[in-house]
């Protein structure tokens, strides 16, 4: 059959290609691949001409009119027609075209998803819709199951869905499209594409190119309808099965407004009609099914419309206005009517209560500027009721900000996702008073009762009331007031009119507000649908704009100016720009967008607008951001002296002693200084020292810090682009990396074998006529990839030095203090004692303090030398917190759980090894992980792309990962000790889904 349409291709349009069939519901369809790929369309026998050529037109029309618009060209054949009549090997006449190829997956099988994706989408489709407007044909007026117009033939079908709650819910559906119909009816209608399904929207995109819409196709639906029917199609199809159906459609709907703009009323049908459209595919397969029993796919492609209609992801009360808002258009119609009214009342509402508030002072509980709660996780009855103590200090009333990012809001119903590093609602909506409980509350204007109520859980509302009000032209507007008495609230009845200036309310006392210190939460809101009572206090920073628009500034209400009582975050842009103004190029930010931080606790941290992410990557904080016994010892220290070494005191011998009973008896001298360069440096300066030689050996990719002479041992910075280059009298090794280096895991004397390098150092030691004076190596190389040296490897490196005059320095500020889980340092792993071990980054839990640790004889060379001095190492502050750190790791068993949660992450990624093709090795201990990204299981080469793409995608789902290795592949994942299942469940799902987006991707 392939032979006969290709001669056609060639007999019809000249084109020598060959031919791949692909799939088609009714017609046949061919990729032909000649020098630019084409599609082979053959249309089913009897199939009309106009049909066809309606199509063609249109594709021409949409192509004239946009230049650059991404639907495919219609080929002309050698006759100069758009398409052709032939017949078929069965004797049948058929309708043949032919189309550019359009480059791309399906959307349907693409990943990722994004909102820029829809975006693009929307603006296309508006262009589309746009270009069409006067495009005429006959054809268009199809009366067909897929005219939306049309679409409530569903109504006697519905029948053949066997459960009731679905019956009852396409009923619904069909009732709606009932009361929206005859605005539809009055809508112009012009010829829409009238199908932009998941399948017939082509997208591409690589690990380093952002996705991009390159094709809209299959015009076989076209019809002439209003055109919003063609945005709600296309809707229909973004939201299923995605995790944001909702910014997905509002996404898509602003596009398409922004390039062609809709009324109100246009976008209030968005949702009815993706509804409808939605119904109406689940009822045709359902149809189809029946007739097809044996056909699972029929079931199987229904189940994302079932799961999206019955599931909860989407306020269905709210999207109408939200989709208004994202439009830019007034939430409800007569929004700015409302809003002018209340500005221009502004100074003439009752005082809500008996106090001047523009003489009361603001008070910021913002991320930036509160501690309170101490664990953004989880705020005590203590701290809700002492909230601004700090601010009330000589008056307790105080007023909070209205758009204020808080952490306060730490109960599970303010998250948006499962994981704590989910997304949660943080910024305040309304504007608090805070002052005593009983303080009466007046209604600023004539209201009604809307809502009186009581709210006993903890950290809930307490007593809420919201009343209704309606400006002179009967425009109706809300207002809530939250944490009030009971008795007041139980007092009052729906629809009891309260008048201006009436005391209607007052404060809680801590037993029935909730439990927060005595405020009354005030807010205003133009629409109250899908609000329930209590309406949200709090939202997520990404919904901000729609609910400013829903809640907005209640400071007229309040005869106040909107901006006294409106928050200012501190701005992440001015920050990044005095950043580059203030400091060197080289001082490098992570991420593309960089993230600015404010507060940490255990393994999280918290941005500006106080959304959370996982950290997986600092090895700074050990034992957790913000650890309370930290602050506590720094700040007790601090009230008392802080000074340096030339005196005596206790914390000292106590953070030495402390330290030197997790070593081995023969490391029984400490060296305190204050990063893990100048311990390294130092480390430099004792086996010089001990040895009276110069030469170091080490392994290659190694970092050990950033002043001059551990620069000139660390080849991942003296080999960097303008990096110094190599010193003489140093003496690379290979690293001793069992997956990629040049003996590998199945070799059983590898770890003899890249110990044996070190005699080729050696002897190129003598050769220079130089003096070894050590070797030194990070125990499991980080920087170089997360490496695990195969077992045996240090006892014979170290014997090697040791009989050539050297000595052996153990760097440990990576793997030391319990990171391993199984061992508290890594030379334990390797069953050799040291004669200098470094430690540095964890070791103060961000106070920076580094370590030397050695032998009682190499100090006693160093002690020939002049004095040793450090102005800040081994300071009281430094080492009461060093010690601090110590006890932590014992008292609150880190160790172990970096040994149980290293060992669940592990095992996870070895899981997501065996699913993805990408991951080539996962290695580690404990917390200690590397996980090797491959574009080639076979060949090993590196996913330096890969690597940067998950890591990145990582921090788009709130998770901090690193990369690292010689090809910058490989994968470095150490969080702080402290990361607990949810964590470990967090990276390893979100893994998946990222790791299945680069697979696509690549
Ligand atoms: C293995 C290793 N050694 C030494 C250092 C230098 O430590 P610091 O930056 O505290 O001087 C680092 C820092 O990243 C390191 O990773």
């Amino acid at each position: 059959m392939t032979a006969h349409w290709k001669n056609t291709v060639f007999d019809t349009w000249g084109i020598k290609g060959d031919l791949t069939r692909l799939d088609g519901e009714y017609d046949l369809n061919f990729l032909v691949t000649s020098e630019t790929d084409t599609i082979l369309k053959v249309m089913r026998p009897r199939c009309n001409a106009d049909f066809v050529e309606m199509q063609c037109l249109a594709i021409q029309h949409i192509r004239t009119a946009v230049l650059d618009i991404a639907v495919p060209g219609v080929v002309a054949t050698l006759s100069g027609d758009l398409f052709s009549q032939v017949t078929d090997e069965d004797g049948q006449q058929r309708m043949v075209w032919l189309l550019d190829k359009a480059e791309g997956h399906n959307y349907a099988c693409f990943r990722p998803q994004t909102t820029c994706l829809a975006q693009q989408l929307g603006s296309i489709l508006a262009k589309m819709d746009k270009a069409l407007v006067d495009f005429k044909h006959d054809g268009l007026n199809r009366d067909f199951k897929w005219n939306l117009m049309q679409g409530d033939w569903i109504a006697n079908e519905t029948h053949a869905v066997t459960e009731p709650a679905r019956r009852e819910l396409l009923d619904r559906i069909l009732q709606k499209f009932q009361q929206i119909k005859p605005t539809l009816a009055d809508l112009p209608q012009t010829a829409i594409h009238n199908d932009v399904n998941d399948y017939n929207i082509l997208v591409s995109g690589t690990l380093t190119e952002a996705p991009k819409v390159t094709g809209v196709i299959d015009f076989g639906d076209m019809c002439a309808a209003p055109r919003i029917c063609d945005l709600a199609i296309a809707g229909a199809y973004l939201v299923l099965d995605h995790a944001q159906p909702e910014s997905m459609l509002t996404t898509l709907v602003a596009a398409y407004h922004t390039e062609y703009a809709l009324t109100s009323a246009e976008v209030d049908l968005v949702w009815p009609l993706l509804q409808m459209r939605l119904a109406v595919s689940l009822v045709n397969s359902v149809q189809m099914a029946i007739k097809n029993p044996d056909d699972p796919y029929v079931v199987i492609s229904q189940a994302p419309a079932w799961r999206f209609l019955e599931n909860h992801l989407i306020n269905k009360a709210q999207i109408g206005s939200n989709l208004r808002a994202a439009c830019g258009l007034p939430v409800v119609d007569n929004a700015e009517r409302i809003l002018n009214w209340l500005h221009s009342e502004r100074g003439n509402f009752s005082a809500i209560i008996d106090q001047d508030l523009s003489a009361i002072p603001m008070g910021s509980c913002s991320v930036e500027s509160s501690t309170n709660p101490a664990n953004p996780f989880h705020i005590t009855s203590q701290e809700a009721t002492t909230i601004g103590a700090e601010h009330n200090a000589n008056d307790p009333f105080w007023i909070g900000y209205y758009g204020e990012p808080r952490l306060l809001y730490t109960e599970k119903f303010f998250r948006l996702g499962p994981w704590k590093a989910s997304d949660r609602r943080t910024v305040h909506i309304g504007c608090d008073i805070f002052g005593v409980a009983g303080t009466p509350v007046y209604a600023p204007l004539n209201a009604v009762v809307e809502f009186a109520g009581y709210r006993q859980e903890n950290l809930d509302y307490g007593g809420l009331i919201m009343l209704s009000h309606a400006t002179p032209v009967g425009d109706r507007f809300y207002t809530l007031y939250g944490h009030l008495s009971k008795t007041s609230v139980e007092k009052l009845t729906v629809g009891q009119p309260i008048a201006k200036g009436e005391a209607f309310t007052t404060f809680g006392g801590l037993d029935e507000n909730g439990g927060w210190s005595p405020h009354v939460h005030f807010q205003l809101a133009l629409a109250i649908d899908g609000m329930a009572e209590d309406w949200p206090g709090a939202v997520a920073p990404e919904q901000l704009y729609f609910w400013t628009r829903i809640c907005p500034n209640p400071a007229s209400l309040l005869n106040l100016p909107d901006e006294k009582i409106l928050f200012q975050p501190v701005n992440r842009d001015k920050t990044l720009d005095a950043r580059q103004q203030l400091f060197g190029r080289n001082l490098k930010l992570s991420y593309a967008e960089p993230i600015m931080l404010l507060r940490g606790w255990k393994h999280h941290l918290f941005d500006e607008w106080g959304r959370p992410y996982l950290d997986a990557y600092n090895n700074v904080p050990h034992v957790g951001h913000a650890h309370p016994r930290i602050q506590a010892v720094a700040a007790d220290q601090l009230k008392r002296m802080n000074s340096n070494t030339r005196y005596l005191h206790p914390s000292q011998s106590a953070f030495a002693e402390k330290l030197l009973s997790k070593m081995p008896d023969k490391l029984s001298v400490c060296f305190f200084v204050n990063s893990g360069s100048e311990a390294n440096e130092l480390a430099l300066r004792l086996a010089r020292a001990h040895t009276g030689g110069k030469d170091m050996v080490t392994p290659n990719h190694g970092y050990h810090g950033n002043t001059t002479g551990a620069i000139d041992i660390s080849a991942y910075k003296f080999n960097a682009k303008g990096g110094i280059g190599q010193p003489d009298w140093v003496h690379l090794i290979e690293v001793a990396d069992e997956y990629r280096g040049s003996y590998r895991r199945e070799d059983p004397n590898r770890a003899e074998k890249y110990a044996a390098l070190t005699d080729r150092a050696l002897s190129s030691i003598e050769k220079r006529d130089g003096k070894l004076a050590g070797f030194i190596a990070e125990t499991f190389p980080s920087v170089g990839g997360q490496i695990i040296p195969p077992k045996g490897y240090l006892p014979s490196v170290y014997q090697r030095i040791r009989a050539a005059g050297g000595v052996c320095i153990a760097e440990e500020v990576q793997t030391g203090l319990g990171r391993l889980g199984d061992y508290y340092f890594g030379f334990e792993q390797q069953a050799v004692v040291p004669d200098i071990v470094v430690l540095g980054k964890p070791i103060g839990n961000g106070h920076p303090i580094g370590v030397l640790v050695t032998t009682r004889e190499i100090a006693d060379s160093f002690a020939e030398g002049p004095e040793y001095f450090s102005t800040f190492g081994g300071s009281n502050l430094s080492c009461r917190i060093g010690k601090e750190v110590l006890d932590i790791v014992d008292e609150e068993g880190l160790m172990e759980n970096a040994r149980v949660m290293g060992g669940k992450l592990l095992k996870g990624l070895h899981d997501l090894q065996t699913d993805f093709e990408l991951i080539g090795d996962v290695r580690g201990y404990g917390l200690f992980i590397g996980v090797d990204l491959v574009n080639d299981r076979n060949t090993r080469e590196a996913g330096t792309q890969i690597a940067d793409y998950v890591k990145n995608r990582m921090r788009d789902h709130r998770i901090l990962i690193g990369s690292e290795g010689p090809a910058d592949n490989i994968l470095k994942i150490r969080p702080p000790l402290t990361i607990d299942d949810d964590g470990v469940d967090m990276i390893l799902q979100v893994m998946r889904v990222v790791l299945n987006e680069a697979t696509v991707l690549r």
